[in-house]
């Protein structure tokens, strides 16, 4: 293989040199992501053709029943996390309670905490998803159990967060506080490689992503910044271009590299919008943050929030710092147009 290619395994023993006091847990645990990652897309992939060779009795060629996508996404995450000796406990979007290590395995000094996927109401469409990942260290005693105190940390404690986009190729985008970094999955050999070194979003946005249909529902500080995104004017860039997967991740994916802003508002419907903290807001806070934007419930920082409960939910205004800052503006009331 030429020294040149950059392989995710490779830029994160890289980073593990860099501390003289790291054990390997944490690139192990990378690792156990990885490896989750790679079945989880290849199953994304397959996933018309699960349905057809399932289509009689829901069983798939292997002899085991077909899941769904999102709980199979689910048990591939906790079965590759749960032996390592990595973590202490783990909570997952798809499941109500924290995760406990089963007892015959060793207990580790971190937390993960994931979406294991995200968009799932596209994947019959052949939509992109993703998977997003959370990882903190315990705060709770070493050797024991951890508990849900280790799971509602505020996000600026995050020591890494990633996501997997499943789109037109497979890409695995994280931080650990030293810049943003993606890699694009070779399937010809299976590894992730580094595609994209230091991402950084544009400082406004050229994009705003949001679900219009909820418009009637938002308060009026929040149409009046929507109006004024869409009203026309050649000096500030207007309207700016609108684009709406449905799908987090591939929205603020794209959002990252071309510029943008991704907005899920609490309404009159949702008083805390849709979005969960700690599973999605959180984790792509401090990729966006990382790679120079801003992530925001609209009235200061995501990550400052501490979080009370698992499945707590949070309205997010993420992107390019310039326009999320704006839409802060327009949520005091200070603007209108
Ligand atoms: P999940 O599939 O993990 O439940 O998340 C779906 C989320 C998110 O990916 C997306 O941005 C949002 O739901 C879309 O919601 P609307 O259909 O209300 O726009
Ligand atoms: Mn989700
Ligand atoms: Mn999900």
């Amino acid at each position: 293989m030429s020294a040149n290619i950059m392989t995710l395994t490779r830029h994160i023993i890289d980073e593990q040199y860099k501390y003289p006091e790291a054990t390997g847990e944490f690139t192990n645990l990378m690792n156990d992501i990885c490896f989750a990652a790679k079945r989880i897309s290849y199953h994304t992939n397959k996933a018309g053709l699960l349905d057809v060779l399932g289509e009689t009795d829901l069983i798939n060629v292997q002899g085991e029943k077909v899941q769904k996508l999102d709980v199979f996404a689910h048990d591939t995450m906790v079965k590759a996390l749960d032996h390592g000796g990595n973590l202490c406990c783990m909570a997952s979007e798809e499941e109500e309670g924290i995760i406990s290590i089963p007892e015959q395995y060793p207990i580790g000094k971190y937390v993960c905490l994931f979406d294991p996927l995200d968009g799932s109401s596209n994947i019959d469409a052949n939509v992109s998803v993703g998977t997003i990942f959370s990882i903190y260290k315990r705060i709770t005693d070493d050797d024991k159990p951890g508990t849900i105190e280790d799971c509602l940390q505020p996000g600026h404690q995050q020591v890494c967060a990633g996501y997997v986009v499943y789109g037109s190729s497979t890409m695995l985008v994280y931080t650990t506080g030293n810049g943003v970094h993606g890699f694009t999955l070779d399937p010809s050999f299976g590894e992730f490689v580094l595609s994209h070194p230091n991402i950084k979003i544009p400082d406004r946005a050229n994009i705003y992503s949001v679900n219009e249909s909820n418009f009637d529902y938002w308060d009026n500080n929040v149409k009046n910044y929507i109006r004024y995104v869409k009203a026309t004017d050649e000096k500030t860039n207007r309207p700016l271009n609108s684009r709406y997967i449905g799908s987090m991740v591939s929205d603020i994916h794209r959002n990252l590299l071309y510029g943008g802003i991704f907005l899920y508002p609490a309404s009159s419907k949702a008083q805390n919008g849709k979005l969960r903290l700690i599973y999605e807001a959180n984790p792509m806070a401090f990729i966006v943050e990382q790679a120079g934007g801003r992530a925001s419930n609209g009235h200061g920082d995501i990550m400052q929030i501490v979080p009370k409960e698992l499945h707590q939910r949070v309205p997010l205004f993420i992107g390019s710092k310039y326009d999320v800052v704006m839409v802060e503006e327009f949520i005091r009331g200070e603007r209108e147009s």
